[in-house]
């Protein structure tokens, strides 16, 4: 697969070189009127949000190929980059080569890996389903012991929570450490979701002021809004939608394994911190060869690989 962010740096363009022209310039005058306009400042870069990345390569090269298209180089990933799929080398692959880039929080089933693979777990003792389990035994089975080694390297350094800006929080989560309510899978439960909020605040010790909470593991995307009149449901179908500078808890989807009814698409999302936007994103690929790529290597076929892209 290709590095989806190969694209040169833009602080050496255009915008670069006329901010730099721009300051010596006012470096040389001493009088007042010749510095009345500063430097102009590059417009902020688009940042990619993913989530649940499931070993699906076919799923994460069509995100990389959009990401690349809109200029984003920064990637904020919610966790679960293995689990469920076929490609759990060729992701892992993509996702070591670009991690100065990217900013991870670990997932469950990342954290599966790292237990089993460290001993303090069986693949039969995990709480996870018994073709979750079924999954992740495979993709230890199909790495190398130096590979998996590699890989459960990085996955056992990823945090809990990260902040890659002051209010932005992202977390996975699905960890008994967490405070998540019994039941906040359900995407449907906006109450639930205000009070993970709230809840997540205190417990990464996030002070009072405006917090974008970006969270995965449902496979489901939702954007929740905290308006003048309380929490309310902003929708997350494709499209732009206006945070305005107000607190919001936001789920991308999932890249690699929808769970949206009938919309086996590879899902995320692109926050525009210069306009204060998120707008939701849905990609078509080859969803059914990914099930077929399962049978090949008898890895249990999740149903979004079985419905057919219609869009
Ligand atoms: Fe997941």
């Amino acid at each position: 697969m290709t590095d989806g962010n190969g694209e040169s740096n833009g602080a050496a363009g255009p915008e670069g070189a006329e901010s730099a022209g721009h300051s010596a310039a006012a470096s040389e005058s001493s009088t007042p009127e010749a510095n009345e306009s500063p430097p102009t400042a590059a417009p902020a870069r688009p940042i990619g949000i993913v989530s649940d990345l499931h070993a699906n390569a076919a799923a994460l090269l069509a995100v990389q190929r959009d990401m690349r298209k809109r200029r984003i180089r920064e990637v904020w990933c919610l966790g679960d980059l293995v689990g469920y799929g076929p490609h759990v080398s060729a992701v892992m692959s993509v996702i070591l080569r670009n991690r100065s880039r990217w900013t991870h929080v670990a997932g469950n089933h990342d954290d599966y890996i790292v237990r089993v693979h460290r001993g303090e777990a069986e693949v039969d003792d995990l709480k996870a389903s018994r073709n979750a389990r079924a999954a992740i035994r495979r993709q230890m089975e199909m790495l190398d012991a130096e590979e998996l080694e590699r890989i459960v390297v990085f996955l056992e350094g990823l945090p809990k929570t990260a902040m890659p800006r002051d209010d932005v929080l992202l977390v996975h989560p699905k960890d008994a450490s967490l405070p998540i309510y019994p039941g906040s899978d359900l995407v449907e439960n906006h109450i639930l979701g205000r009070q993970e909020h709230q809840a997540m605040r205190a417990y990464a010790e996030v002070p009072e002021g405006r917090l974008i909470v970006l969270r995965g593991h449902t496979h489901r995307p939702v954007c929740f809004i905290k308006g003048d009149d309380g929490w309310y449901d902003a929708g997350a179908e494709a499209g732009v939608i206006a945070l305005d500078g107000r607190d919001a808890w936001i789920n991308p989807g999932s890249v690699g394994e929808s769970r949206v009814k009938g919309d086996p698409r590879a899902f995320y999302a692109v926050y525009d911190p210069g306009a204060d936007t998120v707008e939701f994103v849905r990609l078509p690929y080859r969803a059914e060869a990914v099930g077929r790529e399962c049978e090949r290597v008898d890895i249990p076929v999740r149903p979004a690989w079985r419905t057919p892209v219609s869009a």
